[in-house]
């Protein structure tokens, strides 16, 4: 195996690679399913049974790193056997390290609990109504325009106001909330790739959301009702105790930024490629219960979390690579979906495939992501919506050019995969 590939490309930092990251997927993984990157010091990992492996195996691995992103050095030098006591002690001058998603062992499988019974099927039914007069309304304003940008005028919006609503966010705070989502800087900026500063402003916006979400938590505290943030407000960890404010804060604000984006992402993603392919649109047009299986293709051939990291805490195995203590993993989710060992023909779209649910694009393991089952029903909602409303959704020429070459333009983010505008036409039903 290579461990020092010849002319690799720099994915933290090279537009080229952010451009089409397939390409630089299939470049990579010439060097085998796991290798250690020239740049940055970086082991990555484009397998997806290594993958798994790594997700699945916190024993070994921490996810300290997991929002901060792997290039961001360590504010201590690893010493000894194993970091685990390192890594506690300089927790907090890790970028995003409070959050649920970089946390390990007792406290996060403590706060996972939390949330359990937010994403059930039957809390999500409850929901249900209002996401699809939401979806219905966006629409209908949209098509009697014939046409909009997709990402800024439904596919934001959209997530956003269903996650503010399961949180039941008062309305009137709803756009102050986005618009300090908005103001912060993209998540793992590819211009800024040691970007401490980024970071630490993006923290500042969760901050300021905490702020807010602590006087609606100790509301729902003193007078609990039939919503979710009051069973949030109120839930009790596994051994019975009352979790501090601060957990429960934290929690509901980093719920509110992992719900926006990627499923923003997720719908925009799917309507390229409907607008791509008229066929697949019809085919979906014509039979509604195809969707489901349509969106875990799409997950898996253009998934909108490109990437994940993990801080290795002990000697361990990354395929047939030895890592230390204090070497950086980034999994290339969006690559493993490309790792023709797991799916033949990576590179065709086809519906149905079997255990197509394996796909790593919502990860896995104890950190596998928990709004996966809300995600799915909003984009279906919001995808039935516009088909219940218009005879045809194209991709608009005069923004993007022709079929064939198209001019799209992606978020600079090493973690999410998603159009910064996705200008389409509609016809009205
Ligand atoms: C298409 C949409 C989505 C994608 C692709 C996605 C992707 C992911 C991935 C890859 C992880 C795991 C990261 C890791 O292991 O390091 C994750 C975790 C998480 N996601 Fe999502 N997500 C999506 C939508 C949502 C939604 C709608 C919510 C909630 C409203 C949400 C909440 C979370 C939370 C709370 C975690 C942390 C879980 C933990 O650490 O235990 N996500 N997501």
């Amino acid at each position: 195996m290579a461990t020092q590939p010849v002319g690799e490309r720099d994915y933290f930092t090279d537009h080229s690679v952010l451009l089409d990251p397939y390409r630089y997927f299939d470049e990579v993984r010439a060097n085998g399913p796991v290798f250690r990157s020239k740049h940055h010091d970086v082991v990555i990992v484009t397998g997806h049974q290594e993958a798994v492996d790594v997700l699945r195996n916190t024993e070994d691995f921490s996810s300290t790193i997991s929002t901060g992103g792997p290039v961001i050095p360590l504010p201590f030098e690893p010493q000894g056997a194993d970091i685990t006591d390192q890594i506690e002690t300089h927790r907090l001058e890790m970028p995003g390290t409070n959050l649920l998603v970089a946390q390990d062992g007792a406290r996060h499988a403590n706060a996972r609990a939390l949330l359990v019974g937010l994403f059930t099927p039957s809390r999500l039914r409850a929901n249900e109504d209002f996401m699809k007069t939401l979806a219905n309304q966006m629409v209908a304003d949209v098509v009697s325009k014939g046409g909009c940008d997709l990402v800024k005028e439904v596919a934001t919006p959209f997530v956003t106001l269903v996650v503010a609503n399961l949180l039941d966010v008062p309305a009137d705070d709803r756009a102050m909330f986005r618009a300090m989502l908005d103001e912060a800087p993209p998540v793992a900026d590819v211009n800024n790739v040691d970007d401490k500063q980024g970071a630490a402003t993006l923290g500042y916006a969760l901050e300021r959301m905490g702020q807010h979400f602590a006087g609606y938590v100790m509301d729902r505290r003193a007078n609990p009702r039939a919503d979710v943030l009051s069973e949030l407000a109120n839930a009790k960890y596994p051994d019975g105790t009352t979790p501090e404010l601060i957990e429960i804060v934290t929690l509901a604000v980093f719920l509110f930024a992992a719900g926006g984006d990627t499923s923003a992402k997720l719908l925009s993603n799917s309507t390229r490629i409907l607008c791509e392919d008229p066929e697949l649109q019809r085919r979906l047009r014509a039979d509604y219960s195809l969707i489901p299986a349509f969106l875990e293709e799409v997950l898996r051939i253009e998934g909108s979390t490109k990437m994940t990291a993990r801080l290795a805490k002990r000697r361990a195995r990354v395929g047939d690579l030895e890592v230390k203590p204090g070497e950086r993993i980034a999994i290339l989710l969006s690559a493993t979906s490309h790792d023709e060992r797991r799916w033949p023909d990576p590179k065709d779209f086809i519906i149905g495939r079997p255990k197509i649910n394996e796909h790593l694009a919502f990860a896995r393991g104890k950190h596998t992501c928990v709004g996966a089952p809300l995600a799915r029903l909003e984009v279906r909602l919001m995808l039935e919506s516009l088909f219940n409303q218009t005879s045809d959704i194209s991709l608009s020429e005069k923004h993007h050019g022709p079929a064939g070459d198209r001019k799209l333009d992606y978020e600079p983010s090493f973690i999410i995969r998603g159009l910064n505008e996705l200008h389409v036409e509609l016809t009205p039903a």
